[in-house]
């Protein structure tokens, strides 16, 4: 037995992380951010998929049996090969899953216009992982893409709030609904958005809806435990959340602030 895990390249699976502990508190969670390596959005498909495979190990080797790719860019880069390729090498029983599908289920629900937008980083949005999941699921859904190079490192620089700020995100907002009038859901498709979420709020008409992803993962991992009752039971019920970083803890504590909203107590990794 043992907690789940939540790997990020970084910090912004913390968002995730926290949905995901305010809808299932019982349970433990193990979280790694790579953070000496981040940020992955802008790194290739290869580079990606190894980084995200050696931080799975490493949940595995302590203790996880189910590991939530808390991350936008290894969910589209990494989960598949991993799935298909690593998984049935290692323990069968092991189980990895991504925060992608679970966005894309509940937007069928939300868009009226069946017109929808998608901001993320860069690797994201060229792996048009989301372009074929929509096609899969919702087949009469029109997606609308837009990379957003600056907004992760704004966030992670302190600049969220800084006219800086405005005009990097105002200026990939004109471009994306520039493409298609009739969008009216916008998928915030990077960890790291929510933190910018009063000033996209902002730059989007009053119409558009926004969808956050934590909510939506945390519910449906809830759905998961529920149909999956043999990995269910494997999961250790303490409410309790330690934090691995490949930087140095003291530095991903002081951060990790500025996305958790309370002071935590990280633990140094090498992968
Ligand atoms: N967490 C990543 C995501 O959701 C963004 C940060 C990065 O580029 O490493 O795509």
């Amino acid at each position: 037995m043992g907690p789940i895990g939540v790997f990020d390249s970084g910090y912004g699976g913390l968002t995730i992380l926290h949905q995901m502990r305010e809808t299932l508190p019982q349970y433990d969670y193990l979280y790694l951010g790579d953070n000496a390596r981040a940020p992955y959005g802008t790194r290739s498909f290869e580079v990606v998929y190894q980084y995200t495979l050696q931080a799975v190990r490493c949940l595995f080797s302590h203790g996880c049996s189910l590991v939530i790719l808390g991350c936008n860019t290894a969910s589209a880069k990494a989960l598949r090969t991993i799935q298909q390729q690593n998984l049935p090498q290692m323990d069968s029983s092991l189980r990895v899953l991504g925060i992608i599908r679970p966005t894309i289920e509940c937007i069928g629900q939300i868009t009226r216009s069946r017109h929808v937008g998608i901001v993320a980083t860069p690797g994201t949005i060229r792996s048009r992982t989301y372009d074929l999941e929509i096609a899969k699921v919702w087949p009469d859904i029109h997606l609308s893409s837009q990379a957003c190079p600056m907004w992760v490192p704004l966030v992670e620089n302190r600049q969220a709030n800084s006219p800086g700020a405005d005009y990097f995100i105002q200026d990939s907002l004109i471009r994306l609904m520039s493409q298609d009038s009739l969008i009216d859901t916008v998928i915030l498709g990077c960890t790291h958005y929510p933190l910018l979420f009063p000033k996209i709020r902002q730059f989007l008409p009053a119409h558009v809806n926004i969808v956050s992803q934590g909510k939506y993962v945390a519910l449906s991992l809830q759905d998961y435990l529920n149909r999956h009752p043999e990995m269910e039971s494997r999961i250790t019920r303490t409410s309790t959340c330690r934090y691995l970083t490949t930087e140095h803890p003291d530095i991903f504590s002081e951060n990790a602030t500025l996305f958790l909203g309370s002071p935590i107590q990280a633990e140094h990794i090498v992968l």
